[in-house]
């Protein structure tokens, strides 16, 4: 019997770094209208549930070492949870969103008065921008999806106002509507090259190949690794936050020396959302004191 040997990417140790997340509360999270092939009013949303499924995401970050503000949700805007499409902050810059539907439109507004409270300036779009659902920042270049969502003038917009290099991704599939459906940053550490993890079917051709060519190493997903959107994950550089389905994608990253906490998202899923939405990351970021 031979031994094989490990591969290398296997031996490669990971190393967490602690992070500062955003997330609001879901107290008022629910299915009323359709903005994405997922959602379905006719199918209720377990409220009690969907609260239990979001402190657990919350309590995980929290025994990993993370720091988590949490803002509160409002009345009337059901998808306020998903609190990664509020604004993008790299490296101490807030970049606000500006919402495709009006239905969550006024999000933006509340999310951005929670930073100015905090002495933190959001600047303001002017482009249609779902801010973290289509901006993925790898350590090095801020990758933006579009195609559903996000204008193509943010990804010019978003390069001006934070003042790192763009790169654009073109979204073909409605169920990938945003980039963090289809996409994961598991490595954003700046000085070695970003490891991802994405969903090839979700992108153009052209896309397609710009991510072969700068991800060679990338994790690939495949479709029952998407459908349960297991993309839509956190990583702290070590652990994977991810929906429990994605068993597949779990066992891949935990190949390459990251360890999957798996976490039931049923709930949040019916809104077309995961770990990754309702998580949004401040980098960079000092906020006032208010205590
Ligand atoms: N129902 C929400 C929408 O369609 C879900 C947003 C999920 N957020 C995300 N970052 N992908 O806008």
């Amino acid at each position: 019997m031979t031994v094989l040997p490990l591969p290398a990417a296997a031996l490669a140790s990971r190393v967490a770094t602690a992070r500062h997340f955003l997330m609001t509360t879901p107290t008022h999270f629910d299915v009323t209208y359709v903005i994405n092939p997922w959602m379905d009013p006719g199918q209720p949303v377990d409220a009690v549930l969907a609260g239990a499924q979001w402190s657990t995401i919350r309590e995980l970050y929290l025994s990993l070492g993370h720091r988590v503000e949490v803002v509160d949700g409002e009345p009337g805007l059901p998808d306020m949870v998903f609190a990664a499409n509020a604004a993008t902050v790299v490296e101490g810059t807030a970049y606000g969103a500006r919402f495709r539907t009006p239905q969550r439109a006024p999000e933006a507004a509340h999310v951005a008065g929670w930073f100015a409270e905090r002495g933190v300036r959001v600047v303001a779009p002017t482009a249609v921008n779902e801010a973290e659902g289509d901006f993925a920042w790898t350590g090095e270049v801020l990758l933006a999806g579009t195609g559903f969502r996000t204008d193509p003038g943010a990804h010019a917009e978003a390069q001006e106002v934070l003042g790192v290099p763009v790169v654009s991704l073109h979204l073909v599939d409605p169920r990938y509507y945003h980039l963090d459906t289809c996409l994961v940053v598991l490595d954003d550490a700046a000085d070695r090259a970003a490891t991802v993890a994405y969903y090839p079917a979700a992108f153009s051709p052209g896309s397609q190949k710009v991510l072969a060519r700068l991800f060679p190493d990338a994790v690939l997903a495949d479709a029952a690794d998407a459908a349960c959107l297991g993309l839509n994950a956190v990583s702290d550089g070590r652990n994977v936050v991810l929906a429990q389905e994605a068993t597949r994608l779990a066992d891949l990253v935990a190949e390459r020396g990251f360890v999957p906490h798996l976490v039931d998202v049923s709930e949040l899923r019916k809104a077309g959302g995961g770990p990754k939405c309702v998580t949004m990351e401040l980098r960079g970021l000092q906020l006032d004191d208010r205590s």
